[in-house]
């Protein structure tokens, strides 16, 4: 395959060209058998969080949450049944939202008994018509924070306006988990733009996919407490990421 990953440094270096169906390629690279062992890895953590945040709000509402998806994609980890069950069966009901009709008619097909998948939208529109203005829950997985375009501060503020308790789960900056980032588009064969000062991978299929540290993180805090979030932790989902929690 002639699409692999072209190493730039700074901001130099042109972008190769589209692969020939990049809406294609973006529904198939993200199923679980084109994910890289580390990814898999940081998936399993990202959800043993989410059951934790569940089993939380649980407890403090006395009855299980209703979940809402940004950008849920095919959410083929929430509703694998396992030896702890699937964490679609720990909550009330699931909403998924994606804005891809393609994405939407394949989750639809696969889980559409299970969870509700609104028609495909932009998820400010789905959520700003939440009935009382605030879901129980928002989540927002497998750094689809990161590919968001626009101002990121921005959309973790939106979300956490609209939520009781938010879930984020992104993707850490850093050289080890930028390597295992490139091994994915590696492995699918999407060409790319590797950025490694900023640490944004660039290409056709998924757009800017950026990374997340510290100074983000303190600005995604600032935000949530503007939003009326009193508690914001962060955990760590090991070996790639880092799920940010608020509650209000
Ligand atoms: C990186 S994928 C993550 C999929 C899923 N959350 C997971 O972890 O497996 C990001 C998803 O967000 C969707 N998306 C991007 N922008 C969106 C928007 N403005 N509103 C709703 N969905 C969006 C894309 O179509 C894509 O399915």
């Amino acid at each position: 395959m002639e699409l692999t990953p072209r190493h730039s440094d700074g901001d130099a270096g042109a972008i190769l060209p589209a692969a020939p169906d990049a809406q294609s390629q973006a529904l198939s690279a993200w199923s679980e058998d084109h994910l890289t062992a580390a990814q898999l890895r940081w998936m399993e953590n990202e959800v043993s969080v989410l059951r934790r945040v569940v089993a939380k709000c649980t407890r403090d509402k006395g009855q299980a949450p209703v979940m809402y998806d940004v950008g849920c994609g095919i959410p083929a980890r929430l509703f694998r049944d396992d030896e702890l069950g699937s964490v679609i069966d720990s909550v009330q009901a699931y909403v998924g939202i994606d804005n891809e009709p393609a994405t939407i008619e394949e989750a639809r097909l696969l889980y559409g008994q299970r969870g509700r998948f609104l028609d495909p939208m932009d998820y400010h529109e789905a959520l700003s018509a939440v009935e009382g203005g605030r879901a129980e829950l928002i989540i927002c997985l497998g750094n689809t924070l990161g590919t968001l375009p626009g101002d990121r501060t921005a959309h973790v503020k939106f979300m956490g306006q609209h939520a009781d308790t938010l879930l984020i789960s992104v993707v850490r900056k850093g050289p080890d988990v930028l390597r295992e980032r490139i091994a994915y588009y590696e492995k699918n064969g999407i060409n790319c733009q590797i950025n490694w000062d900023t640490n944004i991978i660039h290409s056709d299929v998924w757009g800017d996919s950026l990374a997340f540290g510290e100074g983000e993180f303190a600005q995604f805090s600032a935000a949530l407490r503007e939003a009326g979030m009193t508690r914001v932790s962060l955990h760590a989902s090991d070996p790639l990421g880092t799920v940010l929690v608020a509650q209000r």
